[in-house]
């Protein structure tokens, strides 16, 4: 089975890997010994970890999920550079080729789409870990997880979704997934205009979301992002400003790659203090402009925790995928 978008994930898989995950992540935090007997479970298997964009997060806890396995790992973190893909090699060669190399393969890809192209090609597994702006079912994953975490029985769940919308693939898949769920009551996009969902991308979400009654909107404005927004929101998701995205678009404005997330869309404590007690702020990571440090000491920022649950979630993910196939 390849992942490459979170239509992929049936409801039945994406239990079994939260189980999983929850049950490892027990494990690392209560007992040396438990955690150790997870060592053998990829005993023999390679993951190859091929990366033609940088990433910190994605790699380097597949990578460790491998190692912590049992399992080897092998691969580019800059493929792009030092792959035969700089020769002119095309992306299904240079996926056809290293498929007979392992196992399972992560891949991270510069244009949407891409990620296809590589799963035709591969004999494996083809995990996307990324491609353009895309999808990113892995990040949707650990988002979904650390929001049961804190809503373990999640009832008129209000996510706002603050920043680049529009070129942000944890976004795009976060928000597909989350429609499937009835217990999600609100979705709201709060964005500078051109970084923004328009109509046609909440269209898109209603004819995913199987008839469920979720209200979805979008704002544009600045003064949105307010405290009365705040103190009806769940969880917050922010987002950096995609830059590198803009640039790659055809007919897009080039945006100054220093601004934050648009003039006025970054959070500031006293935003952050409106929210409810038991509100959870959530980031991809990394950030920029739009979560300053000052947000850290928040009771409610659990991004770091999120990007540590990305361990437990590829463990799970690799062990599923590795031997489900076999
Ligand atoms: C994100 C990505 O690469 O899409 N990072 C991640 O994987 N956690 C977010 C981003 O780059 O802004």
């Amino acid at each position: 089975m390849h992942l490459l978008k979170v239509d992929d994930l049936s409801h039945e898989f994406l239990g079994n890997i939260f189980d999983k995950a929850g049950e490892y992540k027990y494990r690392r935090h209560h007992s040396r010994a438990l955690w150790n007997e997870l060592h053998g479970r990829l005993h023999n298997q390679v993951l190859i970890s091929d990366f033609f964009e940088p990433s910190t997060r994605t790699r380097f806890s597949f990578e460790a999920a491998m190692a912590y396995m049992g399992g080897e790992v092998i691969g580019s973190e800059n493929a792009a550079e030092f792959s035969s893909y700089k020769k002119g090699e095309s992306l299904y060669d240079n996926f056809r080729v290293i498929s007979g190399y392992g196992d399972i393969v992560v891949g991270r890809f510069l244009r949407e789409g891409e990620a296809e192209i590589a799963a035709n090609a591969s004999l494996i597994p083809v995990i996307n870990g990324g491609d353009g702006k895309g999808e990113h079912p892995t990040q949707a994953l650990i988002d979904l997880f650390s929001v049961i975490e804190k809503f373990p029985n999640p009832q008129n769940l209000r996510i706002t979704f603050v920043g680049d919308n529009l070129h942000s693939r944890t976004v795009n898949s976060l928000a597909r997934l989350l429609v499937r769920f009835p217990c999600v009551r609100e979705m709201t996009f709060l964005g500078p205009e051109d970084q923004n969902f328009t109509q046609a991308e909440t269209d898109d979400l209603y004819d995913r979301s199987g008839g469920y009654n979720h209200n979805i909107h979008i704002w544009h404005r600045a003064r949105e992002f307010n405290a009365k927004q705040m103190a009806q929101t769940d969880v917050l998701y922010m987002t950096r400003s995609q830059v590198e995205r803009h640039r790659t678009i055809p007919g897009t404005t080039v945006l100054d790659p220093t601004r934050p997330t648009g003039p006025d869309f970054y959070l500031t404590p006293e935003l952050a203090d409106s929210l409810p007690d038991n509100a959870i702020i959530l980031h991809p990571l990394p950030r920029n402009a739009e979560l300053p440090a000052t947000i850290d000491s928040n009771p409610r920022a659990y991004y770091f925790e999120q990007a540590w649950n990305g361990l437990f979630i590829r463990m799970a993910l690799l062990e599923e995928l590795c031997i489900g196939k076999n």
